[in-house]
């Protein structure tokens, strides 16, 4: 397996491969990589020739500059996990940060149509201009056919869709569904950060979104917030930083149901200094 940490040369082979008619395949990640993103890999492997997987730790979707330095840094075991799949058709492209900004780490400013500036946009200043700049810059490097991004971080995947809209970029942006611990917790490379009370607490997370699913089916999304904010008051490590319902093409709050909308519900959670998010469909 192959890893590029240069442009010019994952050019050559990207070139290579269009020539040959080959169908490409891009998953986009910062890397510390658990079965959550494999699960997007093996999709990317069944439906393409060819699949780069990308590691890059973005400096500039981060608002806070500890969680930067602190991101988990583990190339090597990634590669290794990346080599018990299909080698032949992998490549990693892992740049520096000069190979994507040229010594100018800074994001361009995008309009989501309003998309950004709902839930992690009021939390993460800057955060979906970092993410769509580098992710442009990923989409004009590699070529890909389709683009395989989680639901985990639904509005990030919802903001992509915009981007590639927006700016005519010819790929298709293929969601994958949130892939879980057996004790429910979304997988997340911030979880290898966790310590051992904070892990065994954070399933309830999860467990609130259940409950909070089983609450919509009678009561108003108003309710049902006041309910899940009641539940972290009370609860002694994680602290709740927002609890949102929301209709999925705006991300906007609930204010009435709707029989012909869909929604989910988002939340992010504290436990200690990491940051977790997770989200449900409600309907
Ligand atoms: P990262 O957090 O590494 O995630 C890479 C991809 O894996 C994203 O599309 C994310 O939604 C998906 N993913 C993570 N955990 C998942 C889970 N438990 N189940 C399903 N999919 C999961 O998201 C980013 O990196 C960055 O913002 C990036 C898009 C790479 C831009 O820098």
């Amino acid at each position: 397996m192959k890893v590029y940490t240069e442009k010019q040369q994952m050019a050559i082979a990207i070139d290579a491969f269009k020539e040959k008619k080959q169908t490409l395949g891009l998953v986009p990640t910062m890397g510390a990589l658990h079965k959550g993103h494999l699960a997007l890999v093996k999709k990317a492997l069944k439906n393409n020739d060819k699949v780069v997987i990308s590691i890059f730790v973005n400096p500039t979707q981060f608002d806070n500059k500890e969680d930067l330095v602190k991101y988990p840094r583990t190339l090597e075991r990634d590669v290794e996990l990346l080599s018990t799949l299909n080698e032949d058709a992998i490549l990693v492209y892992a740049p520096t940060v000069d190979d994507i900004y040229g010594g100018n780490a800074v994001s361009e400013t995008f309009d989501f149509d309003g998309l950004e500036f709902e839930m992690e946009g009021k939390f993460r200043t800057g955060h979906f201009d970092g993410v769509g700049t580098v992710v442009k810059r990923l989409f004009h490097i590699i070529k890909p056919n389709k683009a395989y991004f989680g639901e985990k971080d639904f509005q990030q995947l919802a903001i992509i869709k915009k981007l590639v809209e927006k700016h005519h970029i010819p790929v298709t942006i293929v969601p994958c569904p949130i892939y879980r611990e057996s004790s429910g917790l979304a997988m997340s490379s911030r979880n290898s950060r966790l310590k051992p009370d904070y892990k065994e607490v954070a399933p309830f997370i999860y467990k609130t979104l259940e409950t909070a699913k089983t609450l919509f089916g009678t009561k108003s999304a108003n309710k049902v917030s006041k309910w899940v904010e009641k539940q972290f008051e009370s609860h002694k490590l994680l602290k709740l930083e927002y609890f949102i319902i929301a209709d999925i093409s705006t991300l906007k709050t609930l204010k009435r149901k709707s029989n012909k909308k869909t929604y989910r519900a988002f939340i992010a959670v504290y436990a200690d200094d990491i940051r977790l998010i997770d989200n449900i469909a409600l309907n």
